[in-house]
């Protein structure tokens, strides 16, 4: 009988603890809820803070930035041009044989991950890693001839962090994302770090394109399809960039408008040698009137990882994971979003299940290791579609040190993936129609200063996209799908195409390089 009430005891116990952690799953749920209501509030949130940060510096947390890149690649570029590509977990170099009519020669490329010491070290450090395997491509890849280090080539240069670009083959690093950390590096010159390496390695290059990696996807796609209006990346980072019209790019009116002042100026002052002020005046309505009607574009990079609104589904664990990163406050909607990031919500949501009841034993010293389960992991776990769910007891195991986890609780994990994974695709599709609705091309007319976008509503848009969570995380892509619909209604989503562009950040890198050379001389055979 005394046998019987402790087994009936802990039962009883083990019922209680089971109920705690299915509260925390329940919680969890509750708090990253993305119903469309609220993804439409986050894609006119995404709408308006666009237009804040193109209305002046500072205006929003969506810096806006410009990439002085006005002209995209259109198919007839020649030569060949090296690319290199700074970004996430992986460095990439490629050399790209353009040979026009839109063809391209299966590129040369070759990865390696980025010593993790090399990101938090000096800029020194880094850029000489980055010029020496640069340097041993050439070298391989080459023509084979000596001269092949010795050529002047043009190089386009994909560097996946905020810069304030001066030109298009210029700029200034804003801040580091992404977990790098190089001190000395923030407010310095990009290209000329990079070119200084290269000349101490011996290597005749000169940066002709300095992209971000999300510009480099869209070149890549327009070069392609002459509709690519946009281009995401979902990766390790997350981020947007797109077409936008030169006369809504408000914050650069002044520069606009003074240098299209004096250039009127100049020009009435050599055709009258009078200085009529009306007929200055006319030159420069004209060259307004030239701006807004031509339809120029530039594209803006915007940096939507640092996006932030009060709409967003925001919980304890995204608090706590901001709170422990190396930038606080910084980086909000790439923190739901971003492969950097959802497999620590997962284990985090995991540790505070043990925590409420200890349904993988006592000892987890390694479930409390930021950062040790990584993103792809969290998908296989996610996509385990064995009946044992084999491959989530393994990861747990191999990765977490928890053995012999009961299938009821592997189930768990799985459906933690999920509520991680679904906010997360469902955000980053708030997001894409954000910027269809600020360009009036997501079907409802758009904000657009009161002007009916009518006619231009369904015209077919295309959005390039690159990166490994989209690419790779089959439950990631499916989501996000679903949720364009679900926003746009199955009739407007069928206008909007999203493509994948395989290698777009480097590849587009060479074709900008291409598009912006300032000789091809060398770069032609
Ligand atoms: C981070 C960077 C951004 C980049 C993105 C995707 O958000 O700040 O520049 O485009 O990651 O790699």
């Amino acid at each position: 009988c005394a046998v019987a009430a402790v087994v009936v005891g802990k039962r009883v116990k083990s019922r209680r603890k089971w109920r705690r952690v299915v509260g925390v799953l329940a919680e969890l749920e509750q708090g990253c809820e993305t119903t469309v209501g609220r993804l439409k509030q986050v894609v006119d949130a995404m709408a308006v803070e666009m237009h804040a940060g193109l209305a002046s510096e500072g205006g929003s947390k969506l810096k806006m930035l410009l990439t002085f890149v006005d002209t995209l690649p259109n198919g007839s570029e020649k030569g060949i041009y090296y690319a290199l590509h700074l970004g996430g977990t992986n460095f990439r170099v490629l050399r790209v044989q353009l040979g026009g009519q839109r063809s391209i020669l299966e590129p040369d490329v070759e990865r390696q991950p980025i010593p993790q010491h090399l990101m938090t070290s000096t800029s020194e450090e880094l850029f000489d890693f980055i010029a020496s395997s640069l340097k041993e491509f050439v070298e391989k890849e080459g023509d084979g001839s000596d001269t092949s280090l010795m050529r002047r080539r043009d190089l386009g240069f994909t560097f996946s962090f905020p810069v304030k670009q001066t030109s298009v083959s210029t700029g200034i690093l804003i801040k580091w994302t992404k977990g790098f950390g190089i001190e000395d590096m923030v407010g310095r010159e990009v290209s000329e770090c990079l070119e200084q390496a290269m000349a101490r390695k011996g290597l005749n290059m000169l940066v002709a394109a300095l992209v971000n990696d999300t510009v480099g996807t869209l070149a890549l796609g327009h070069y392609h399809d002459p509709d690519t209006i946009a281009a995401v990346i979902i990766g390790t980072g997350t981020n947007a960039c797109y077409l936008e019209r030169t006369d809504a790019i408000i914050k650069c009116q002044g520069l606009l408008t003074t240098s299209g002042g004096m250039v009127s100026f100049l020009y009435v002052s050599r055709q009258t040698s009078s200085d009529s002020l009306s007929d200055e005046l006319i030159y420069f309505v004209i060259y307004l009137l030239t701006l807004t009607y031509l339809h120029l574009h530039q594209v803006v990079n915007m940096e939507w990882g640092n996006f932030w609104s009060s709409h967003l589904p925001r919980t304890s664990y995204d608090i706590e994971l901001d709170a422990d990163s190396p930038n606080p406050n910084d980086q909000g909607f790439e923190k739901m979003i971003s492969g950097m990031y959802l497999g620590d919500i997962v284990r985090r949501v995991i540790l505070r299940m043990s925590h409420e009841a200890d349904i993988f034993g006592d000892a987890l010293p390694k479930l409390s290791m930021p950062f040790i389960l990584r993103t792809p992991l969290m998908a296989e776990m996610h996509e385990d579609d064995s009946p044992e769910l084999t491959e989530v007891a393994r990861i747990l195991k191999d990765t977490l040190e928890i053995p012999d986890v009961p299938l009821k609780v592997r189930k768990l994990v799985v459906k933690v993936c999920d509520v991680v994974t679904r906010r997360a695709a469902r955000l980053a599709a708030a997001g894409i129609v954000g910027i269809l609705k600020k360009i009036g091309r997501d079907g409802s007319g758009g904000i657009t200063g009161g002007r009916s976008r009518s006619d231009i509503k369904m015209k077919r848009t295309v959005v390039a996209i690159e990166g490994g969570l989209y690419t790779s995380y089959t439950m990631f892509r499916e989501y996000l799908h679903e949720a364009m619909i679900e926003i746009l209604g199955e009739e407007a989503a069928q206008h909007v195409i999203l493509k994948v562009t395989e290698d777009g950040s480097g590849v587009g890198a060479a074709l900008l390089a291409a598009t912006h050379s300032s000789d091809h001389v060398d770069n032609v055979q």
